[in-house]
C-alpha cells in the first residue's frame, strides 16, 4: 500500500517535470550591433577583454552562452532571471551607447564588485571554472575598470574612497 503511494507521488513529480519543460523561457535578445561592444570600443587589452568575457558576459551582455542545464526547467527559470537582472544592471553589449553618467556609474560599480569579490556571482563560478578569478586577475580587471572610469572623465576621488573603505575592512 505504502509503496504504491510512493510510486504515485513519483509519477506525479515526473509528469510535472515533463510538463514544466513546455513553459516557454525567453532566451531571445533584441537586435544589437556587435561592433559597438564596450570592450571593443574602449580598446581593452586582449587579456583583460578575455577575462571579462569569460567571467561576466554570460550575465552582462547579449552574447550569453547557455549551458545544457540552462534548457532544463526549473533551473532555466532561475538562470534566466539572473541573466535578465544582470543585463539590467550592466550590459557590455549596449553600454557604449548609454549616457556617460550611466557608463561612469557602471565602471565604478564594476571596480568595486570585482575588488570586493561580489562578482562574478559565487554560484556561477561553481559551475564555470573559466570564470573564476585569481586575486591578481581581480586586481588587473579592477584596475582596467578604474582606468576606463578616469579616461571617461570620472572623478578618481570617488574610487579612492572605496579603496580606503577596503583597507578599514582588512
Ligand atoms: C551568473 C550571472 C552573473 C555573472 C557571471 C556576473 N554577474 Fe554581475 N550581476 C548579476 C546580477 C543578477 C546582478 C544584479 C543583482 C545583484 O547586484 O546581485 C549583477 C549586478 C552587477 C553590477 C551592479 C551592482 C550594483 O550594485 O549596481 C555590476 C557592476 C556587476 N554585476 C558586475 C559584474 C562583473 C564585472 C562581472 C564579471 C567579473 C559580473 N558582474 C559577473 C549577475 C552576474
Amino acid at each position: 500500500m505504502k509503496r504504491r503511494r510512493l510510486k504515485k507521488i513519483l509519477l506525479a513529480f515526473l509528469a510535472l517535470f515533463v510538463l514544466i519543460q513546455f513553459i516557454p523561457v525567453n532566451r531571445s535578445v533584441p537586435d544589437f550591433d556587435a561592433t559597438h561592444d564596450f570592450l571593443t570600443s574602449m580598446h581593452a587589452p586582449p587579456a583583460i577583454a578575455k577575462s571579462i568575457q569569460s567571467s561576466c558576459y554570460d550575465c552582462h551582455s547579449y552574447t550569453t552562452r547557455y549551458p545544457w542545464y540552462g534548457y532544463v526547467a526549473p533551473v532555466s527559470w532561475f538562470l534566466n532571471k539572473h541573466i535578465h537582472e544582470g543585463r539590467e544592471h550592466l550590459n557590455f553589449s549596449t553600454l557604449s551607447s548609454q549616457k556617460k553618467k550611466r557608463v561612469l556609474h557602471a565602471m565604478e560599480e564594476a571596480h568595486e564588485e570585482v575588488l570586493e569579490g561580489g562578482m562574478p556571482l559565487r554560484g556561477y563560478t561553481l559551475m564555470h571554472k573559466d570564470a573564476r578569478l585569481s586575486q591578481a586577475e581581480r586586481e588587473e580587471m579592477a584596475e582596467w575598470f578604474e582606468k576606463t572610469y578616469i579616461s571617461l572623465g570620472g572623478d578618481p576621488n570617488e574610487l579612492e574612497e572605496e579603496g580606503e573603505h577596503e583597507e578599514h575592512e582588512h
